[in-house]
């Protein structure tokens, strides 16, 4: 089995009531529901966080080391201002994958930029909820390629 840790950061814990005209209505439990039935499907097994707070993140990515293959994540608005995140993605030496449910390049000027993207193997944006869908695959895609 694949294990793929999916962080989320601030305020993702609101999606579903949080601005739904950008991030619609779909919960994160929603969401961690469907992504755990797509990695069954990928023979892959899947662990949540969410945390508002960029020290228990980066605890998180420190700590996914020797108990996960692979970690996706949803860094909110920490993606366009954490160096603090980019180097715990860039210090473990497992696959790290960014996601975004909207398409940032086509927003504010300020979030057109991720910090912690350079550090990545890549980045999904712009697909909704299914972007945790597509990042999981991508996680597992990347693992099997380096076994
Ligand atoms: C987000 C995009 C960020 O700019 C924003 O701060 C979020 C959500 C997304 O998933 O589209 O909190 O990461």
């Amino acid at each position: 089995m694949i294990r793929i840790f999916v962080l989320s950061g601030p305020n993702l814990n609101l999606l579903g009531a949080r601005e739904p005209d950008v991030y619609g209505s779909t919960t994160l439990n929603d969401i961690e529901v469907m992504v755990t039935s797509a990695a069954a499907e990928l023979l892959a097994d899947v662990g949540f966080f969410q945390s508002n707070h960029e020290g228990a993140l980066i605890d998180a990515l420190q700590q996914a080391v020797g108990h996960y293959d692979a970690v996706v994540i949803n860094p909110g608005a920490f993606t366009h201002y954490s160096y603090a995140i980019r180097d715990a993605v860039a210090a473990i030496e497992i696959p790290v994958i960014e996601i975004h449910l909207s398409n940032i390049s086509a927003r504010e000027q300020f979030r057109q930029h991720s910090v912690i993207a350079p550090a990545c193997v890549g980045q999904i944006a712009g697909f909704g909820p299914e972007a945790y869908v597509l990042g999981v695959a991508a996680a597992v895609k990347t693992v099997e390629a380096s076994r």
